[in-house]
């Protein structure tokens, strides 16, 4: 059994992620959600995983993380996940509130007390990378950092950088650098597991989970629709996906640097393959991808029959 945090900005691809994730929580124990800043506001990105939680059922503890970058100020992206971060879904406001300490606080407790922690990132590294400069003592205890972000050939927010790697450059360097051993899932990886939008379709008759998952997926693919592609990256799914069957990725060993400057190269991620002790995924097997994820809602469908 594998036990995980989640620091996370939901997000559309970021609830798909925590579905999977769910879905197998006989393999993967959760402890909880860090959210942070990077998709819109730490106060929108908190609301809306407490939203899912309660629309779920589910009560695990969320606790609220870093509300803007190191450096930079906070740049939320309405274009792509709307006003709210997680357009689409109609859910009820949560009663449910984050809990009282921070989401350091709780690392810090959580690793003091666990071994063999792995924590899936799907937003800015701004948690992480606060955590491993202010608390080098917990980096023993973390088993790996499986992360969505960076780009090999060119980026999504600029010409070489991804976002979330692109909204907190720094810290994203405080993290490659500090030794704790980083699994990267950078964009061409996420476009290789991506969704046919003729195969989101298949939400829409499903049942109480995939009604969620195709509401958002509505909104999520309006982007890809504007565009004239058939078929869009679930970005965020992808380190969970390689978790529960690293079998079907292809990946390379080496080491990753982060450009902290330049118009063009903020944020980019350098991959020099040899020593070190960093992972990227390069490509997977797109229909594989896609029966775990399948699969994953279907038995979230049972669940709620
Ligand atoms: C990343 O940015 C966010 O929009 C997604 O949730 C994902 O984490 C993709 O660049
Ligand atoms: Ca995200």
């Amino acid at each position: 059994m594998r036990k995980i945090v989640f620091d996370t900005d939901p997000g559309h691809d970021d609830i798909m992620a925590i579905l999977t994730a769910l879905a197998h929580s006989d393999e993967l124990e959760l402890f909880g959600f860090a959210t942070v800043a990077g998709n819109q506001t730490l106060d929108k990105v908190t609301n809306n995983i407490l939203k899912v939680e309660e629309y779920l059922k589910i009560n695990y503890p969320v606790y609220k993380g870093l509300d803007r970058p190191l450096v930079k100020q906070p740049q939320p992206q309405p274009a792509a996940h709307g006003e709210s971060g997680m357009d689409g879904p109609v859910l009820a406001d949560p009663e449910k509130k984050a809990e009282p300490i921070s989401a350091i606080d709780f690392y810090c407790e959580l690793l003091k007390n666990n071994d063999k922690v792995t924590i899936i990132a799907l937003a800015p590294l701004t948690n992480l990378g606060v955590l491993l400069r202010d608390h080098p003592e917990v980096k023993e205890h973390i088993e790996e950092i499986v992360l969505m972000g960076g780009a090999l050939n060119g980026g999504n927010i600029n010409k070489y950088a991804e976002f979330n790697i692109w909204h907190d450059p720094e810290a994203a360097k405080i993290v490659f650098d500090s030794g704790v051993p980083v699994t990267m899932a950078p964009l061409e990886v996420c476009y290789a597991g991506g969704i046919l939008l003729k195969e989101t379709e298949r939400f829409e008759e499903g049942g109480y989970v995939s009604s969620l998952v195709w509401d958002l997926f509505d909104f999520y693919c309006e982007y890809a629709r504007k565009r004239n592609w058939d078929k869009t990256a679930v970005f965020d799914l992808i380190p969970v996906l390689y978790l529960l069957k690293p079998e079907i990725f292809t990946c390379k060993e080496g080491k990753i640097d982060v450009i902290l400057d330049g118009e063009d190269t903020q944020g980019q991620t350098l991959f020099e393959e040899g020593e070190g002790n960093h992972k990227v995924l390069l490509d997977t097997d797109r229909e594989a991808c896609m029966k775990i994820f399948f699969e994953a809602i279907d038995s979230l469908d049972q669940k709620y029959r």
